[in-house]
């Protein structure tokens, strides 16, 4: 089969691979339908995420068809059409018995980055009875391609906000993930949503998806001068942080009111600062993490349901063949989201 892998020098490669085969009685071995490129997955062919192994398929976000499954397998058939989860998580561990998946102590963030991942037409998926969920009938793979990762991440970054109906939260990077993150807080209760970004076409499609009430470029005003007009002079109830840009960080606890939550899903490829004397007597709470994306199966009832959609984040269509030419577009931010499959001419 044919797999894209990452080199040290930070290139990339389609290269042919055997077909991958069940290792483990939980194992199953998913088809690839469709799968997305993640900014992740650019941090880590910049080398910025350590424990990536160079060599490994990349790729973790994706949507299949069950074609073999592992003997210890029973709530999920061959033929199935599921969700994947981007973690892998054996549910039984100190940490899974808590939800904190992302710290399983026989898993976590292994595909595309430990293990063989999705950018492949077959991918093994470890524990894939807590990792894969089965797609509702009236949900295609279009509708459910993020649920796994980028949705799910938006929803972490809302839920460590814990939203209150009052709630004013700020929502820094307006990209796939921030936009899932505006998504989630609106669905979560905020009473206003503050998209911020210095790309205005971001803006202006978190504007045209009715994601937000309001928003601020940065490059255009002071932002912390025009959160506190939004907020009654006292700064976000909640701070996401979803850009990951230079000055983000700073900005996040700048903008958040006295007493606020501030989450960091952001990944950064640079150490930063706290600077602890500045915001003494703040009292704000710091959130960060990789997802604990447990909330698969709650995400596709809400797709099924037609309460919150994915669907407007794909701006291109690739054929699996031409996945290089995809990163390229992703790296230049070209698109939003790109559903990389086996397209008919
Ligand atoms: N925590 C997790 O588990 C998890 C999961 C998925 C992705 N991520 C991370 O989330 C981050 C966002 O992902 P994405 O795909 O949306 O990335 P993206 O790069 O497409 O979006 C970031 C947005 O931030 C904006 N931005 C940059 N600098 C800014 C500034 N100074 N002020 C305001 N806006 C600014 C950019 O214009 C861009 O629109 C990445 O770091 C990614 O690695 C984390
Ligand atoms: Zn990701
Ligand atoms: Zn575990």
């Amino acid at each position: 089969m044919k797999a894209l892998i990452w080199h040290k020098n930070g290139k990339t490669e389609v290269v042919r691979k055997e077909i991958p085969k069940i290792q483990d009685s939980r194992d199953a071995i998913v088809k690839v339908k469709l799968s997305s490129i993640c900014t992740s997955d650019l941090h880590i062919i910049h080398g910025s995420v350590p424990r990536a192994i160079p060599e490994t398929v990349l790729g973790h976000e994706f949507v299949g068809e069950v074609v073999q499954l592992g003997d210890a397998i029973k709530n999920i058939k061959i033929g199935d059409r599921v969700a994947v989860n981007c973690e892998t998580f054996c549910g039984e561990c100190f940490f899974c018995k808590k939800g904190f998946i992302n710290n399983c102590e026989k898993g976590g963030w292994e595909l595309g980055c430990t293990i063989d991942g999705c950018h492949a037409e077959y991918v093994r998926v470890p524990f894939a009875d807590t990792g894969l969920t089965k797609l509702p009938k009236n949900v295609s793979y279009e509708n459910a391609l993020f649920v796994g990762d980028i949705l799910s991440s938006g929803y972490f970054g809302a839920k460590m906000c814990e939203i209150q109906e009052e709630d004013s939260i700020a929502i820094i990077g307006a990209g796939p993930v921030g936009l899932c993150a505006m998504m989630c807080a609106k669905y979560l209760g905020a009473k206003n949503v503050i998209a911020i970004d210095i790309n205005e076409n971001r803006l202006n499609i978190a504007k045209k998806e009715k994601l937000a009430n309001y928003f601020i470029n940065p490059n255009k005003t002071d932002v912390e001068t025009e959160i506190k007009k939004l907020t009654n002079n006292h700064g976000a109830d909640g701070v996401i942080e979803c850009a990951g840009g230079i000055n983000t960080f700073e900005m996040s606890w700048k903008i958040a009111r006295a007493n606020a939550i501030v989450a960091i899903v952001a990944m950064y490829e640079q150490n930063q600062t706290l600077p602890l004397p500045q915001m003494y007597g703040k009292n704000l709470t710091f959130k960060t993490g990789g997802v604990d994306a447990v909330h698969c199966k709650e995400l596709l009832d809400l797709i099924s349901q037609d309460k919150i959609s994915t669907d407007f984040l794909i701006t291109h269509r690739i054929h699996m063949d031409n996945i290089e030419q995809g990163y390229r577009i992703f790296k230049n931010k070209d698109c939003l989201k790109i559903a990389i499959g086996f397209y008919e001419d």
